[in-house]
C-alpha cells in the first residue's frame, strides 16, 4: 500500500473523533501484514486528562484484535497542524512499548505532507521491561 493511502485512512479516522472540548480532531491508521487496517481516533473526555490519544486508541485497538507488533507494516498519524503532526510522550512511551522499534510510522497532516520516523528515534532511552529486571 501507497503511504498516501495509508495516511487517507488516517484521514478518515477522524470521523470517529470524540472531541467536543479542543475540536482537534487526530487520526491514525495501522497497516498490517494480512492487509488489514486498524483505526483510532482521538476520545476527549469531560474530565479533560481521561482524554485518549488517536495513536493508543490504534495500538490499542489493534492489540485487542489479536494484532502484536511483527504484524504490523507502518502506522500513518495526521492531525490539522501546520507541519506534521508530533505524537505526545505518553503516546511514544505505548509505541515502544506494542510496536517493532524500526516499524516505520509517518507522520502528517491534512496537507498530506509527511515525517517518516519510528519508536527507536520518536523515545530514545525509552523505559522498557528490561528496566523492571
Ligand atoms: N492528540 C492526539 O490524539 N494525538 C497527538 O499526537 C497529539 C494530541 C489529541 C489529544 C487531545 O484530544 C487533542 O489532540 C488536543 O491535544
Amino acid at each position: 500500500m501507497k503511504t498516501e493511502q495509508l495516511i487517507q485512512h488516517a484521514i478518515d479516522a477522524t470521523k470517529d473523533c470524540h472531541v467536543p472540548y479542543s475540536k482537534f480532531k487526530v487520526g491514525a491508521a495501522i497497516l498490517m501484514k494480512d492487509g488489514t487496517i486498524v483505526k483510532g481516533a482521538n476520545i476527549e473526555n469531560s474530565s479533560y486528562g481521561l482524554s485518549m490519544c488517536a495513536e493508543r486508541t490504534a495500538l490499542y485497538h489493534a492489540h485487542l484484535k489479536g494484532f502484536r507488533k511483527n504484524d504490523m507494516v507502518s502506522m500513518a498519524v495526521i492531525g490539522p497542524t501546520s507541519g506534521p503532526i508530533s505524537p505526545c510522550g505518553a503516546c511514544r512511551q505505548v509505541m515502544h512499548e506494542l510496536m517493532d522499534g524500526k516499524t516505520p510510522i509517518f507522520l502528517s497532516n491534512l496537507k498530506k505532507e509527511i515525517k517518516e520516523t519510528n519508536p527507536e528515534s520518536l523515545l530514545p532511552y525509552a523505559f522498557s521491561s528490561k528496566d523492571l529486571k
